[in-house]
């Protein structure tokens, strides 16, 4: 009861992006092998989504694989890419139950073809969903986000779409993966580690970053309100002066 009242009083960020980190430690830490904190990974990725709703964040963004996590042992990313699978399919019915809407960003070359099937099928039907806006980054770096944006911008410059002088700020995030979501405001990263490892980095130019040793499987809505209320003891000044 405390905590719904709490959270009448708080500002809520619009964009809410997410670092997702700690599920081989969680697995670790219960002797278990990495891939089951993948799939409770997943399983907290659906519960957060509906905290996320439930106190009126509008956009919800969230890293799930990176484009340097290829390096990791080829079971471990098979195992990760078949999580994958079965979310996406999974997510179709549950999306529109909770009228949620889900977008893929991230590089699609690279993904195994059936995969990108089903990016494209969940997008498809769930894309008239007015609720939470959910994004799910796969196979997703920021310098290659840009640099597919810069190659784009080049090849519509040759084109004689576009001219050198026509190209501003509003121009260049229109040629980003993230062309229809805000900047977030809020960026969470859990387990602990304080970097943002190649995540949004034109996007959080301007967003404050909570960082918590809370392990991604345990990050629960007393968590996320936690995060929120940090936000709310920020001052955000967008690089001009508040007069208190
Ligand atoms: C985050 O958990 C999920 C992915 C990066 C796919 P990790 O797998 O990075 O977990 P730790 O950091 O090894 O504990
Ligand atoms: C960041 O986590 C990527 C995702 C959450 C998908 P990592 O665990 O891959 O990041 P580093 O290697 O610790 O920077
Ligand atoms: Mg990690």
């Amino acid at each position: 009861m405390e905590k719904e009242i709490d959270k009448e009083l708080l500002v809520i960020p619009e964009h809410v992006a997410i670092i997702l980190d700690g599920n081989g430690r969680w697995a670790k830490k219960r002797m278990r092998p990495r891939s089951m904190g993948h799939t409770e990974g997943a399983r907290n990725v659906e519960r957060v989504c509906e905290y996320a709703a439930d106190i009126g964040i509008r956009y919800l963004t969230v890293y799930a694989f990176s484009t340097e996590n290829w390096k990791r042992s080829v079971e471990e990313v098979a195992g990760i890419m078949n999580i994958l699978r079965k979310y996406l399919v999974d997510s179709i019915e549950r999306s529109n139950r909770e009228n949620m809407r889900v977008r893929v960003i991230g590089k699609r070359e690279g993904l195994d073809l059936d995969i990108v099937e089903k990016i494209q099928e969940l997008e498809r039907q769930t894309s008239g969903n007015t609720g939470l806006q959910f994004t799910i980054a796969i196979n997703y770096g920021g310098r290659d986000e840009i640099t597919r944006a810069v190659k784009k911008i080049a090849e519509d410059c040759m084109k004689g779409k576009l001219t050198a002088e026509q190209i501003t700020e509003e121009v260049v995030n229109s040629y980003l993966d993230t062309r229809e979501l805000p900047d977030p405001d809020l960026l969470i990263r859990t387990s602990g580690e304080i970097r943002t490892s190649n995540y949004l980095p034109w996007q959080i130019a301007y967003s404050e970053f909570y960082f918590t040793d809370v392990l991604w499987p345990d990050f629960d809505k007393e968590e996320l309100i936690r995060a929120v209320k940090y936000y709310n003891g920020r001052d955000r000044r967008f690089g001009g002066v508040k007069n208190n």
